[in-house]
């Protein structure tokens, strides 16, 4: 006998979903409690009424009479919220391949890896996230059969090959010596070199443009504080990128890349480990974001050397974790604009959740950290109109918890119901 768990365990290897209503079909949740990230309010009882994958309006249960043979998904003993949304990912890689192993993947294996880590990304409550690094546009597949419904997974808006320096940490790969003749796709030096890869990547479907103004932990031979493209470089990306439309997410750790990349009108910076009272005060002022991985240090330094990561990664992750998270309280403090984002790849995916404690012990309130994973990730991605939260007119993008989780933000690890444009994921 086919138990409600074995057809969902099915549906989700089908890669389809729980329910599936037809487009027109209107359907009803029932909430004990729904967040409104906006108002920072918890309101109980409510009814959201959907049609065709977007919510149609959200109402007291009292004032909202429904028809007698209405489809009703019963989340009365739950608190709604909007689904989740992680701005710094790499679905493609593994955790436990991490230095030289990521050598041994090949670019099938890595789409594959895709499919599989979308599920779980989607399945831990992540009904959007943003795909910041990934090898031969296997990201643009990924998005594209996703959007399709022929497999699982998160709205998802990719980057393609990042964009980096010879030798640097986005795109290149410093492992193999030189007579293997390895340069990654995203390589390019100078601002017209740069403009013509910016170009392809546009050609070839990317949402947006990944590249690094500073070394990294986890490439070889790269200095956190050494800036990786000059002023000028990253000039011509950004502009080039914003005449596309396209939005620039900058890596960087050490304060002067963090500053070259923020003057340069990057959109985010990522890690920002490092950064300064001036940049600190210039990022206020443009509005840049900061997405700063606030967990992914633990799981680094408990877990990395047995999952391949090399000594001198251990050691720049020893000197960069504790400094970042105590800029990330100055930087919150200050009032820079935070978006959620946790280098899902580096820990295993499906763990994303995990962060949003670590951003409330780092000073965040914990509607602050829900809103950096909702309203204010939807505002980085550009689409705040359309995602981010629980409104007439958005995609009807829901998960549940039972408990408040604005009393205990750690609730969000065990996300019990997903729905994504109308469709249900995972029921508890
Ligand atoms: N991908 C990043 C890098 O290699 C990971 C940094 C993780 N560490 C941290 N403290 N956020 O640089």
């Amino acid at each position: 006998m086919w138990t409600r768990t074995s057809l969902f365990a099915i549906a989700a290897v089908a890669g389809l979903a729980v329910s599936a209503p037809s487009a027109a079909q209107l359907s009803y949740v029932k909430a004990g409690a729904v967040l409104d990230v906006e108002a920072g309010q918890l309101l109980r009882d409510q009814v959201i009424t959907i049609q065709d994958g977007r919510i149609v309006a959200v109402e007291a249960a009292s004032s909202r009479k429904l028809p007698a043979e209405a489809k009703v998904i019963d989340l009365s003993k739950q608190t709604v919220l909007p689904g989740l949304i992680d701005c710094h990912t790499h679905l493609m890689s593994d955790s436990d391949d991490q230095g030289l192993r990521g050598l041994t993947v090949s670019l099938p294996e890595a789409t594959l890896n895709g499919v599989k880590n979308a599920a779980k990304t989607l399945q831990a409550g992540f009904t959007t996230v943003r795909m910041v690094g990934a090898p031969g546009y296997g990201d643009v597949a990924l998005r594209d059969a996703i959007a399709k419904r022929e497999i699982l997974g998160p709205r998802l808006l990719v980057s393609g090959p990042p964009i980096g320096i010879t030798g640097g940490h986005c795109s290149d790969n410093n492992l193999l010596p030189h007579e293997y003749g390895s340069v990654g796709t995203g390589v390019a030096d100078g601002p017209w070199e740069i403009r013509r890869r910016v170009r392809q990547n546009v050609k070839f479907g990317v949402d947006l443009i990944k590249t690094c103004s500073t070394g990294g932990v986890l490439s070889k031979g790269t200095k956190l504080d050494a800036t990786q493209y000059t002023l000028e470089e990253l000039t011509a990306l950004v502009e080039e990128a914003h005449a596309h439309g396209r939005r620039v997410a900058v890596h960087a750790h050490g304060a002067a890349g963090i500053q070259n990349a923020i003057l340069a009108g990057a959109d985010s910076i990522e890690h920002a480990s490092f950064v300064n009272d001036e940049s600190i005060a210039l990022a206020k002022e443009r509005g840049t974001f900061f997405v700063m991985d606030v967990y992914v240090t633990e799981h680094i330094l408990t877990e990395g050397k047995k999952n391949g990561v090399l000594e001198e990664s251990l050691d720049k992750e020893r000197e960069v974790g504790t400094i970042q998270r105590e800029n990330f309280t100055r930087a919150h403090q200050a009032g820079v604009r935070m978006a959620f984002g946790t280098d899902s790849a580096v820990y295993p995916h499906g763990d994303n959740g995990r962060q949003f404690s670590r951003m409330v012990r780092f000073g965040m309130t914990p509607l602050e950290a829900i809103r950096t994973a909702t309203t204010n990730a939807a505002e980085l991605l550009g689409i705040k109109d359309r995602v981010g939260q629980l409104a007439a007119g958005f995609e009807a993008d829901l998960v549940a918890v039972t408990g408040n989780p604005l009393e205990d933000v750690s609730l969000l690890e065990n996300i019990e119901f997903v729905m994504k444009g109308g469709i249900v994921y995972k029921d508890p």
